[in-house]
């Protein structure tokens, strides 16, 4: 294993212009960016990873986590820098730079067909999370978000964890889903025998359906004191019909609502029960991913901390919010901040994860009814002894590990849906080698991890708001020209932003009061003071 896989060509990215990232996507993925014959010549010759499933695009760079990874395949990491100058250049020359980067937005005519009422569309910036080696095999993020500082975060904890072993991911083989049916008005006694016809019936049935489960679920009364009931509140139980469907790399919401709604009448013909809701649950506890990593307390140091106090650091942070859930809540969106911005890059229903998510940082969710209801962490750090470096003479801090851990519900899917209806998507995914659906989760449960590592290693040590506020002062200077543009209809330099960005965080005041004041100073005339600046 190469740690240094993303080393050369993806080193200093950060620092390129947009055109030249947008170029270098063009020369690692040329099968992706259409790229003509006489460009992919210049790219050397590899076959692209198989895909599992029929799409044309196909990622030379990176390989799905779970697949064969091979380094001679790997085009990008295998140039180095100049070499990736010479294609950049050379790209340039062909005129393929000025074609129109196939990763912006979401035409208006697809938009009008994907929603009613549709009226436009709202753009996010798109960039990617680098130094990611996930099961072994390297692979580039894209990630979708507007806070500054999350990827660049993410990818700094990325580069630290990868610089040992990287992350180790697993996630089951089934895709399952649960429908529910709720029967309702069904008397006290024949509760058992309804039961028991569901197993006897229902179990045969095909399609997706796999397995069946049901749950009594005592009713209480509403919790609204005002409640005046309207309908019979005599029947004291629920009978909760769980229908497990296997949806492949679907993500399954729409097929789990039909089966739903196909099956509701059977189940009250067998049971005597009225059919109430029929829909599927969010929470999917048959698809829990888990990321985690372990490594070596001497990678650890971080700016001027040792590697020790690093781990001692987090880990009082995470313990931290095992205790307290308004801790909980803020350390819980970290993690977020990275699953968020996968789903959303690839199309997923991002609301479906982050209900699951919070649902599962719930004691009794989980089914730990031995603490009272608490709101945990869903991240956990702890530091262990390793036997084998012990064994081979190593003593003290220098056998211990720091080991993070991250386990979820995800539900995603990678085949149908409106990932179908987007190039962004399929772009996105493309970059990512196609995964399928188990692997995107795996992706997402290490992206979150990593986020949670990153967040909580610059709150322990230097603070987030110093990183923060340099990209935060980009963004106040860009809304400040953006006003003044507006109101002289007139342009400003894009290097201005740049200057302002840096002028603001030399004067320790990073406000768009403190813009409107240096581009009043640094452009005269015309004044922007009708300006409304909060
Ligand atoms: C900010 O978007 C996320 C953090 O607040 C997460 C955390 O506090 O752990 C930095």
């Amino acid at each position: 294993m190469n740690p240094n896989l993303h080393g050369s060509a993806w080193s200093g990215f950060y620092k390129k212009t947009l055109k030249e990232r947008q170029n270098q996507l063009k020369i690692a993925f040329p099968d992706l960016f259409n790229l003509p014959s006489t460009a992919t010549r210049i790219v050397p010759s590899v076959s692209p990873v198989p895909s599992v499933y029929s799409t044309p695009l196909t990622s030379i760079c990176n390989s799905p986590i779970s697949r064969e990874y091979s380094e001679e395949n790997d085009t990008l990491n295998s140039i180095n820098n100049e070499q990736f100058n010479y294609l950049v250049k050379k790209l340039k020359s062909l005129n393929i730079d000025q074609e129109p980067f196939p990763i912006n937005g979401l035409d208006e005519q697809i938009a009008d067909k994907m929603i009613e009422n549709c009226v436009g569309t709202i753009g996010l910036p798109i960039g990617l999370a680098l130094n990611f080696i996930i099961n072994e095999k390297p692979i580039i993020i894209p990630m979708a978000i507007e806070e500054p500082s999350v990827i660049a975060a993410v990818s700094g904890a990325a580069k630290t964890i990868s610089s040992f072993k990287g992350f180790t991911a697993v996630a089951p083989e089934r895709n399952s889903i649960i429908a529910q049916v709720v029967l309702l008005d069904i008397p006290q006694n024949s509760m058992n025998p309804a039961i028991n016809k569901f197993c006897d019936n229902m179990v045969k049935r095909g399609g997706g359906v796999f397995d069946m489960s049901v749950r009594r679920i005592s009713r209480i009364n509403n919790r609204n004191k005002k409640h005046h009931p309207i309908s019979s509140e005599n029947f004291k139980e629920l009978l909760v019909v769980h229908l497990h469907i296997d949806v492949c790399d679907a993500m399954g919401a729409n097929c789990a609502s039909a089966i739903a709604e196909g099956v509701a009448p059977r189940l009250s013909e067998l049971t005597g029960g009225r059919i109430g809701l029929r829909i599927l649950s969010n929470l999917s506890v048959e698809r829990m991913a888990k990321a985690s990593f372990r490594i070596p307390l001497s990678l650890l140091h971080y700016k001027s901390y040792t590697g020790k106090e690093v781990a001692a650091r987090i880990i009082e942070a995470y313990e931290w919010a095992e205790v307290d859930y308004y801790r909980a809540i803020t350390h819980n969106k970290g993690i977020m901040n990275g699953i968020d911005a996968v789903a959303l890059a690839t199309g997923q229903d991002w609301r479906a994860i982050e209900a699951s998510s919070h649902a599962w940082a719930c004691d009794g969710v989980r089914g730990d009814y031995s603490q009272s209801n608490n709101y945990r962490p869903l991240t956990t750090y702890w530091i262990e002894k390793d036997d084998q470096l012990a064994a081979c003479g190593k003593e003290g801090d220098d056998c211990l590990m720091f080991c993070g851990e991250l386990e979820l519900p995800i539900t995603v899917g990678t085949a149908g849906g409106v990932i179908n209806t987007n190039p962004v998507y399929l772009h996105n995914m493309g970059i990512m080698g196609n995964p399928n659906a188990k692997e995107l989760s795996m992706i997402m449960v290490c992206i979150g991890l990593a986020q949670n590592f990153a967040s909580l290693r610059a709150l322990a040590t230097e603070g987030i708001q110093h990183g923060h506020m340099k990209l935060h002062a980009t963004n106040i200077a860009f809304a400040a020209l953006r006003c003044y543009e507006n109101e002289t209809n007139s342009s400003c330099p894009s290097h201005d932003i740049t200057s302002i960005a840096r002028r603001m965080i030399e004067k320790g005041s990073i406000t768009l009061a403190t813009a409107k004041e240096l581009i009043e100073e640094s452009l005269p005339k015309p004044q922007i003071s009708q300006c409304t600046y909060m």
